[in-house]
């Protein structure tokens, strides 16, 4: 039995991740065992996996969600003896990913907390089963040298990187010519461009085709999430940005293609179900049955792919300029969009205004050269308090 942890249980990565281990679908050289739940503050829901999966280690976000989870545990009834080690923090998040115990870990938290567990679990060579946008996107070259060093397997979660892995699985590096990510387009890919400045946060968490958390479904709806994507991909497969193509593809049944130099383009297809791409990134080089919805090609489908709207999605744009830029600016660009979608689900600001907060603390901050994720996260707090200082005034222009 192989031992996991997941970084972002009680998630929509993390409840999927569970779902393929309690499925217990991944064969006898697959079959996963829990070493490690991490959650942040949905208590409730850990409480549940603790019960089912009895892990070794169980890890909440702060001292009070830990007050809250022994309590949550007491009212369980769940005999003292039979609770995992408990914790709260980065520290215990690293010492959950790092033990000796664990085979691979599924970094599945929302935003830079996962970010140090992460790195730490590729410096011990883990197999890691890669959700989490943040660690490529602010931290791509110390994470791929680390990945080289330290000779860790690094399998991308996300639907498109992952289609991308299993189709570059068919010739070799040197021969291909792009790389090309499907988008799904969002909820407002029809929606004339002027209309965007009404649009409410319930109508942008209205994704089309994926059900994810807010923050990527948000960054969906903007094509931020594109943006990071290629940025992703760039990192993790060595590509110059101008070698990596996104297409609007309403169906989400392409997740990715590979153009090889003589034209030949390779697509990886599958429903639309997360499920898949965990179990690859847990099983792979092996392929194994999978707990998804099969395409039904006796039913007449069509599938459309449109060339993206760079005028009416400026922060597509803007990440191929932060990739190109390099240093610093992918972090930057991260931290404010982060702050930017929080203050759109706030209703403190308007959807266009995502994109500018997020150009304005560009043109604010330096262009750093990070060289330790420590020098990465005080980046991204810097960039954090010009995006914020950005909201406010916006806020209080607004009201005014
Ligand atoms: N969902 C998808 O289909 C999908 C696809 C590709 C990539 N991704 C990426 O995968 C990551 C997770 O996405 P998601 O959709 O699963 O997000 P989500 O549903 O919002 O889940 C986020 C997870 O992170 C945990 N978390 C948040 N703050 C934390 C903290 N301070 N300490 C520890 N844990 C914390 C949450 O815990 P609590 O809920 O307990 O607070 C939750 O388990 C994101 O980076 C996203 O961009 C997601």
């Amino acid at each position: 039995m192989k031992l996991l942890t997941v970084l972002g249980s009680t998630g929509s990565i993390g409840t999927n991740t569970l779902d393929v281990v309690r499925r217990g679908a991944l064969g006898a050289n697959h079959r996963y065992g829990v070493y490690a739940l991490v959650a942040g503050r949905n208590v409730e829901t850990l409480v549940s996996q603790i019960r089912e999966f009895r892990p070794k280690v169980a890890v909440v976000a702060t001292s009070s969600d830990l007050d809250r989870l022994i309590q949550s545990l007491e009212s369980a009834g769940m005999p003292r003896s039979q609770w995992p080690e408990l914790g709260y923090g980065e520290e215990t998040r690293i010492q959950a990913s790092v033990a000796p115990e664990v085979d691979a870990v599924i970094s599945a938290i929302v935003g830079v907390n996962g970010l140090t567990a992460t790195y730490e679990a590729i410096r011990r060579g883990k197999r890691i089963g890669l959700a989490n946008k943040e660690v490529l996107v602010t931290c791509g070259k110390l994470v791929m040298d680390a990945v080289k060093e330290f000779g860790a397997e690094l399998v991308p979660v996300d639907s498109e990187h992952n289609g991308a892995h299993q189709c570059l699985r068919a010739g070799n590096r040197h021969a291909v010519a792009r790389l090309i990510l499907t988008a799904s387009g969002g909820p407002f890919r029809n929606t004339p461009v002027e209309a965007l400045a009404k649009v409410t946060p319930e109508q942008a968490l209205n994704h089309p085709t994926w059900r994810m958390g807010n923050r990527i479904t948000i960054d969906c709806a903007t094509l931020m999430n594109k943006g990071f994507e290629v940025i992703e991909a760039c990192w993790l497969f060595g590509f110059p940005p101008g070698q990596v193509d996104v297409v609007i593809h309403p169906q989400s049944t392409v997740h990715a293609m590979i153009e090889y130099t003589d034209g030949s383009v390779l697509a990886q297809v599958a429903a639309t179900d997360m499920r898949m791409p965990i179990q690859y990134a847990l099983t792979y080089p092996d392929r194994l049955e999978a707990p998804v919805p099969k395409i039904n090609w006796a039913q007449p489908r069509q599938w459309d792919f449109i060339p993206p709207d760079f005028e009416k999605f400026p922060l597509l744009k803007l990440a191929y300029e932060c990739q190109e830029a390099g240093g610093s600016a992918t972090c930057t660009l991260n931290a404010a969009d982060e702050i930017a979608v929080e203050a759109f689900l706030e209703g403190k600001i308007a959807f266009p205004a995502i994109h500018e907060i997020v150009r304005d603390t560009l043109s604010r901050m330096p262009l750093g050269q990070p060289r330790t994720v420590g020098d990465v996260l005080e980046i991204d707090a810097q960039s954090r308090v010009i995006a914020r200082e950005l909201v406010r005034a916006r806020a209080g222009a607004v009201t005014a």
